[in-house]
C-alpha cells in the first residue's frame, strides 16, 4: 500500500476531486452550521481514508464494527457513547464547552450510570444503602465563583460498589449506591458513602472487543459521581477520584483531572466518626469535596 506522500499524481487528481464533489454536495445545506459540520466531517475523513490508504475489507470491518455496536446497544446499555468515551471524544467534548478556569469546578464525563430520581437522602445520610464497602464521610460546601455560598443546591450522587458494580447491574436491580441531597443554608453537605474501588467499564463487547485488540484496559480509576445542580448557575457534572490510584494515569474513558483527584483519609477501625454513627469497628475513609458552580452566562 503506498503512503500518501507516493500516490501518483493522476490518482491524487481523481481522489481530490471526489472530495470536491462530495463538498459540493452539501453547498446548498440551509443551516449553516449543518453544512459547517457536514463539510467539515467529509474533509476530515476523506484526509483519514487517504492518509492510512484504507482497504475495502478494513471499510467493511468498520462498517461491521459500528453495526455490532449498534445491536448491542439498548435502552439500558449505549455502546456508542462507550465508544466515544474510549475514544476520548466524550471528554474531549466536555473540555471544549467548559473552558479551564480556575474558579470553577472542572467536569468529567457522565457515564452510563445516571439514573434520574434518585432517593432523596437527609444530610448525613447514607446513599450506599446495602451496597458492599468501606464507609466513607463526605463532605464539602457548594459555592458560586464569587465565594457565595449556595443553599439548597441539588446534588446527585453515584457510585460502584466495592465488587465494581452499580446497582443497576445487580441482578435484582435494587437501587443502592446513589441518592440525591440539598445543602443547607451555609451550602455545605455531608453524607456518608464508600470508599471508591476501580472497576471495568462493561467490555464484553465490540469496545470491550477493540480495547483487547489494542492492548488497552477497561479499567477506570476509582471515583464517586456528582452532578449539582441550583437555579442560575451552571449544572456541573463531574468525579471525584482518589488521590494514589493506580488507575490514575490509565482510567479508560480520559476522565482525570487533576483538579478532581482527593485525599480520601483512611480512617482505622475504631476511630470515632463525624456524625457519631456505630461502624463496628470497621475502618472508614473520609473526604472533603468543595464545589463552585459559574453563573449560567
Ligand atoms: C462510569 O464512570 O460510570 C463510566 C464512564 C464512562 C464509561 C463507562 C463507565
Ligand atoms: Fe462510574
Amino acid at each position: 500500500m503506498p503512503t500518501t506522500s507516493e500516490v501518483p499524481d493522476r490518482q491524487r487528481q481523481v481522489e481530490d476531486e471526489l472530495v470536491r464533489k462530495v463538498l459540493a454536495s452539501f453547498e446548498q445545506t440551509p443551516d449553516p452550521r449543518l453544512k459547517q459540520l457536514m463539510q467539515a466531517l467529509v474533509r476530515h475523513l476523506h484526509a483519514f481514508l487517504r492518509e492510512v490508504r484504507l482497504s475495502q475489507d478494513e471499510w467493511q470491518y468498520a462498517i461491521d464494527f459500528l453495526t455490532a455496536t449498534g445491536h448491542i446497544t439498548t435502552e439500558h446499555r449505549q455502546e456508542f457513547v462507550l465508544l466515544s468515551d474510549v475514544l476520548g471524544a466524550s471528554m474531549q467534548t466536555i473540555n471544549i464547552n467548559h473552558a479551564s478556569d480556575d474558579e470553577a469546578t472542572e467536569a468529567t464525563v457522565l457515564g452510563p450510570f445516571f439514573v434520574e430520581d434518585s432517593p432523596e437522602i437527609p444530610l448525613g445520610g447514607d446513599m450506599a444503602a446495602d451496597a458492599p464497602g468501606e464507609p466513607c464521610w463526605v463532605e464539602g460546601t457548594v459555592t458560586d465563583t464569587d465565594g457565595n455560598p449556595v443553599p439548597g443546591a441539588r446534588l446527585e450522587v453515584w457510585e460502584a460498589d466495592e465488587d465494581g458494580l452499580y446497582d443497576v447491574q445487580y441482578d435484582d436491580g435494587h437501587l443502592a449506591g446513589r441518592a440525591h441531597l440539598y445543602t443547607d443554608d451555609q451550602g455545605n453537605y455531608t453524607f456518608w458513602g464508600l470508599t471508591p474501588t476501580p472497576y471495568p467499564i462493561p467490555h464484553d463487547g465490540p469496545v470491550g472487543h477493540l480495547l483487547d485488540k489494542t492492548a488497552r484496559s477497561p479499567m477506570r480509576a476509582s471515583h464517586l459521581h456528582f452532578k449539582a445542580t441550583a437555579p442560575g448557575l451552571r449544572t456541573l457534572v463531574t468525579h471525584i477520584f482518589v488521590d494514589g490510584d493506580q488507575m490514575l494515569d490509565s482510567d479508560a474513558v480520559f476522565g482525570v483531572k487533576r483538579s478532581l483527584v482527593k485525599r480520601f483519609d483512611r480512617q482505622p477501625g475504631g476511630t470515632l466518626t463525624p456524625d457519631g454513627r456505630e461502624l463496628g469497628g470497621q475502618s472508614w475513609s473520609r473526604v472533603r469535596f468543595d464545589i463552585v458552580l459559574p453563573k449560567t452566562s
